[in-house]
């Protein structure tokens, strides 16, 4: 399973000569009003590859004065009749240059996000049009954001306005840096909002990449506005400022807590996708050859660091035995190593603090009395490589089944039958993503009503489409992202009676 791709050194990454050049020539600044800018404090931090542990590149550590300018030039570009008084097929022609540049330019982005997260390339290369795909899809909501006539008495004329919220500040993870950034850049730029996007520290090089293909589609200065930095000091300066009408934000719930109460001071609209600990029901009668081969990639794509992984894999009593060894030894399918490598299917976690967090919950399992049916382990040796594990004798009570240990580790857990599974299911408290694996269609449907997650899969799992909405039930955070629905979380709606009696 664990080869010797894990030990392969640095010199063994062949990056392109695009990567190789944006990779040259000093520290990265940040993007405010057009223009790329260092950081007031002059500071800057470093970004690590975490499959070699080597410092690959530096960024400006934006903080609250950088903050305060990126919403200044926010403000004013929201304002400027060169975005404020465009017509919404200019605004789609921008989205649509955006996508264009993001997928002739996504080799280059995915060789930068696998070298900074460890993500294998195979898979940013398909996050990379996935997003271009993303803004795509917004491109053609710019021209759609229709109001309505009422039917008011009749002295007068009533209709509503769908109207940009203002300056949004969109704070983003180090999982999926690009997708992230377009699920909530597209829909806000459709709807004619002005951004600052906020990379996680842990991943600020693809985003500034990002930020260049921004400029070059043209849009105004100050429409997008990347500040890169640390989470207490940039990401709490968006929370926190007076002038930013919306935060829309991805990680982890306790962040999430923190930020809603910091946006409270001006009220500014809040939308939260946060952790999971997503149930995947298996029952006797599924397709299990297919339920084993999903449900690994389930809780072992991007080592485990989703928010919908599906950590928490109930199996019907009757088979739990044979089907937990089936996905133990199906483990040994994944290939872990150096995410450059084409035969890898899983990279590193994405650092150091990731890798201490996630081998920590090693000791939390054997605590609780679980079995380690495999894995429980590391590579050894540079980078911040876990093997896939999965634990057995688990009750749903226990740490390793309620706590999110975002890296690739899931536990199995057995239930009698639909009721039980369903109960236990839902005994969490989040509420991202679940599935159900079952060839009987009544059931397949009761149980997918049943489950309290924001997104349900049956016979399947992972599945995303921009076209249709995503986002967390209880504690895995509110409104939704994707679809129609992020139409509404970046608009508002005005009403308008007009006197018609004369
Ligand atoms: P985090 O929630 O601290 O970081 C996510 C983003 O929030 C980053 O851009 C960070 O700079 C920013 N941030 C951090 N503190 C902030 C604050 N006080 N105000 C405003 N922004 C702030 O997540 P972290 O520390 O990287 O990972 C910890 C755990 O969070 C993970 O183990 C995982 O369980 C969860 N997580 C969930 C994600 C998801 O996709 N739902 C993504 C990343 C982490
Ligand atoms: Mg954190």
């Amino acid at each position: 399973m664990d080869g010797d791709a894990g030990k392969n050194p640095a010199s063994a990454v062949q990056l392109g000569e695009g990567a190789r050049a944006f990779l040259t020539g000093g520290a990265k600044h940040l993007l405010i009003g057009g223009k790329w800018v260092a950081a007031h404090s002059g500071e800057t931090f470093a970004a690590v590859n975490p499959a070699t542990e080597e410092v690959i590149g530096h960024a400006a550590s934006g903080a609250k004065a950088d903050i305060d300018d990126a919403v200044m030039a926010a403000r004013k570009a929201f304002e400027n009749p060169n975005w404020a008084g465009i017509s919404p097929h200019q605004r789609a022609g921008y989205l649509l240059k955006l996508s264009r540049l993001i997928a002739e330019n996504a080799e280059e982005l995915a060789q930068l996000e696998t070298l900074n997260n460890g993500t294998p390339l195979a898979m940013t290369r398909g996050q990379m049009l996935a997003s271009a795909q993303t803004f795509e899809y917004y491109a053609g909501w710019a021209t759609k954001i229709y109001g309505e006539t009422n039917p008011s008495d009749a002295a007068f004329f009533n209709y509503t306005l769908r109207e940009p919220l203002g300056v949004c500040g969109l704070i983003v993870p180090w999982n999926g840096p690009i997708s992230s950034a377009s699920w909530k850049l597209a829909p806000a730029l459709a709807a004619g909002n002005t951004c600052i996007l906020k990379p996680a520290e842990q991943t600020p090089l693809s985003t500034i990449r990002l930020g260049e293909l921004i400029l070059e589609a043209g849009f105004p200065p100050g429409v997008v506005n990347i500040v890169t930095g640390f989470g207490e000091t940039a990401g709490a300066a968006i929370s926190e400022h007076p002038d930013i009408d919306k935060v829309a934000f991805t990680g982890s719930t306790a962040v999430g807590k923190m930020i809603t109460r910091a946006a409270a001071v001006n009220l500014k609209r809040v939308s939260l996708e946060l952790g999971g600990k997503s149930p995947n029901v298996i029952f006797a009668d599924a397709d299990i050859d297919k339920a084993v081969a999903a449900s690994v990639g389930g809780f072992c794509f991007l080592s485990g660091q989703i928010c919908v992984a599906g950590t928490r894999i109930f199996i019907q009593e009757k088979i739990y035995d044979e089907v937990a060894a089936r996905i133990a030894a199906y483990t040994a399918h994944f290939t872990v190593g150096d995410p450059f490598n084409p035969a890898t299917t899983m990279g590193p976690v994405v650092s150091a603090e990731q890798f201490e967090r996630v081998t920590s919950y090693f000791d939390v399992a054997k605590a609780d009395g679980a079995h380690v049916a495999v894995g429980a382990g590391t590579l050894g040796g540079k980078g911040y490589f876990v093997k896939p594990t999965l634990y057995t004798g688990v009750t749903n009570g226990m740490r390793i089944a309620q706590e999110e240990v975002f890296g690739p580790v899931a536990a199995a857990i057995p239930f009698k039958d639909e009721n039980d599974a369903v109960l236990q299911g839902n005994d969490t408290v989040y509420g991202l993503a679940a599935a159900v694996w079952t060839k009987d269609v009544g059931r397949a449907h009761r149980v997918a009503r049943a489950l309290k997650a924001g997104t349900v899969w049956v016979n399947t799992y992972l599945k995303v489409d921009p076209i249709s909405g995503f986002g967390g039930y209880k504690q895995s955070g509110y409104g939704r992202e994707l679809g129609p629905h992020s139409m509404d979380a970046y608009t508002q709606t005005k009403t308008v009676y007009v006197d018609v009696t004369g």
